[in-house]
């Protein structure tokens, strides 16, 4: 006979629809007494025989800003793919706290569970306003009831007004996100991203194409977000990643080659052989 509890992983696991369904796993808090709240162990991952991560092990304390360097191939992405959901892992174990174990979810109940992800290319609605945006991203999670009243709760719009401040646009709140320079963009889809208030945010590159100025907020604007978030930045640009870094993880080859200070990793010969060398 099937019991209910496994009716519902059935249901968790195979439907495309799972979004609509409740997620059991989330409703108690991700259990961080140890410390860490990423579980990141042996994991590998071979795409066509090569290994893009190969065994690879890394804990995230909860509240912590962790930079991830490396050459290009080192499976920085890959790994960010294994956290979220998009890849899934050849060996090894992914948890969230202590409990929660992000292999048996989908990519879409890790986003909603607590785990988001910024990606390189902005998914803003650019004919809407900044507010619109982060209008819509509070609504994910209540959809249907949006859907029919359009009304947000004075608790949803002191979110959306604490968030606009954050992330530094509160004087472009009526303008078209459309209308954002790149950089500004940037720091709206992390402010839609804070809107579901993660547990963990993974951002890669985000510097990328960024003018010096908005660098320099978008350091601060990270910066700030650790403690109240677990953040995890990969990036190439060393000033930026310098000016951020506290502790600081260098992948090659799909493996931690050196981890600590950003003093430490840069004066290691490996990493400079590696990556820094040049
Ligand atoms: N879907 C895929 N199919 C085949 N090979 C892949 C796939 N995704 C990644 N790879 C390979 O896995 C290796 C690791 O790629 P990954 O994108 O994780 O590196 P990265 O550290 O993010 O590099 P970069 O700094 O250039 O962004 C690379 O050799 C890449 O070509
Ligand atoms: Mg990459």
């Amino acid at each position: 006979m099937t019991t209910l509890a496994q009716f519902r992983e059935t249901w968790r696991r195979d439907r495309v629809f799972d979004f609509m369904l409740p997620t059991p796993e989330f409703e108690r808090p991700v259990d961080t007494r140890h410390g860490p709240i990423l579980y990141v162990e042996d994991v590998s991952v071979s795409f066509d025989g090569f290994k893009a991560l190969n065994n690879l092990n890394l804990y995230i304390d909860d509240g912590e800003l962790r930079c991830i360097i490396g050459p290009n191939g080192a499976g920085k992405t890959t790994m960010m793919d294994v956290i979220t959901g998009k890849t899934r892992p050849d060996t090894g174990s992914v948890y969230f706290g202590q409990r929660i174990d992000l292999l048996k979810l989908s990519e879409h109940q890790i986003a909603r569970g607590g785990i988001g992800r910024k990606f390189q290319k902005p998914t803003i609605f650019e004919a809407l306003s900044v507010y619109e945006n982060l209008e819509l991203a509070t609504a994910a999670d209540k959809r249907v009831w949006y859907t029919l009243t359009r009304q947000l709760n004075g608790e949803q719009r002191d979110r959306i007004n604490e968030v606009l401040i954050q992330i530094g646009l509160v004087d472009k709140r009526h303008s078209n996100a459309g209308e954002l320079s790149h950089g500004q963009k940037q720091w709206l889809e992390i402010g839609m991203l804070l809107m579901q208030n993660p547990r963990v945010l993974l951002v890669d590159e985000p510097v990328a194409g960024m003018t010096g100025e908005e660098v320099e907020h978008t350091a601060n604007l990270l910066t700030s977000l650790a403690g109240k978030h677990s953040v995890i930045v990969v990036e190439h640009d060393m000033a930026f990643v310098r000016s951020i870094a506290r502790k600081v993880t260098v992948l090659h080859q799909g493996s931690v080659l050196a981890e600590g200070t950003m003093d430490q990793v840069q004066n290691d010969p490996r990493v400079i052989e590696v990556y820094l060398g040049e």
